[in-house]
């Protein structure tokens, strides 16, 4: 069925069932506008923690907060109608213990109204999905490269060796009986990718991780040319909306400094005979109704 014969939303479990079957379409999504435009076409939309580097230039995830994974999961869910919509907790709201993961889970759900919750981590976090699985939480798992460990992993893809192959196994395998409804792969090496998509009964999201995967995610404002500070090796641009911009912006600067900007078609004109009807300004309609 395409995104935009769907009767109603995507649920998490509805994106479960996808596995193996037409690969699942993800995108990011961060403001109401965007996800309107996403939201028939994509089966799940993904309120990233990225919305730190993408909107608000910060250098890493690391110091984006719940409140505002709040704020724009609110956005995102005014936008959207069909596509199941997931919320990213951010670093530091869900690794200490399996209650706070609950509580700042529950906060998301009941705050934005989405459907589900991401967050990352293989092994160590397999425990903490269990808990929230068993209480309601749908989550989606996000393992491989793991934004969030930037300091003490950094930005690399992982599968290159035996150590590191090894693993994306034991995540892949800890996770895929945790009750996590699918799992994000970011940065893994194809032969990896694949093999964890043979396995796992959930479906895989790939990001930098091949075509093996039951589905791909991309960072909109990465697709669409609109977030240019580095392009990883993984994204497709789609289109150069950057670029796009600053012409529209430098014409209308232009326009602007010789007053070409604005036209007699965007100028309001005072109708003289509604002031002549009216005889008192206090029984006048406002300059709002009797100007267009
Ligand atoms: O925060 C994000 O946008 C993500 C995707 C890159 C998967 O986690």
């Amino acid at each position: 069925m395409s995104a935009a014969s769907r009767p109603s939303r995507l649920t998490a479990n509805r994106i479960r069932a996808m596995k193996g079957g037409t690969p699942i379409v993800c995108l990011t999504a961060y403001t109401t506008p965007i996800a309107k435009i996403l939201d028939e076409h994509c089966d799940l939309l993904l309120v990233g923690d990225s919305v730190g580097m993408v909107l608000y230039g910060m250098e890493s995830t690391i110091p984006v907060t719940l409140d505002m994974m709040i704020a724009h999961g609110k956005a995102v869910m005014r936008g959207s109608k069909r596509a199941c919509v997931v919320v990213d907790m951010p670093y530091g709201s869900y690794q200490e213990s399996k209650e706070q993961a609950y509580r700042n889970a529950v906060r998301i759900l009941q705050e934005t109204g989405c459907d589900a919750v991401k967050l990352e981590g293989g092994e160590e976090m397999a425990e903490t999905i269990s808990f929230l699985s068993a209480r309601g939480v749908p989550v989606l798992a996000h393992i491989g490269l793991m934004p969030q460990q930037v300091h003490t992993t950094g930005y690399r893809s992982v599968g290159h060796t035996e150590a590191e192959t090894a693993k994306i196994r034991r995540d892949a395998t800890a996770i895929g009986g945790s009750g996590a409804f699918a799992i994000v792969l970011e940065g893994t090496v194809e032969s990896v990718a694949r093999e964890v998509t043979d396995v796992l009964q959930i479906p895989t999201i790939g990001i930098g991780a091949s075509a093996a995967c039951d589905g791909q995610i991309l960072v909109s404002d990465d697709m669409l040319g609109l977030f240019s500070e580095f392009t990883p090796r993984f994204v497709k641009r789609y289109d150069e909306l950057g670029r796009r911009v600053e012409r529209a912006v430098a014409a209308y600067a232009s326009d602007v400094r010789v007053r070409l900007f604005p036209g007699e078609e965007h100028t309001f004109k005072r109708r003289e005979h509604a002031r002549k009807t009216y005889g008192s300004a206090t029984d006048a309609p406002s300059l709002a109704t009797i100007e267009s």
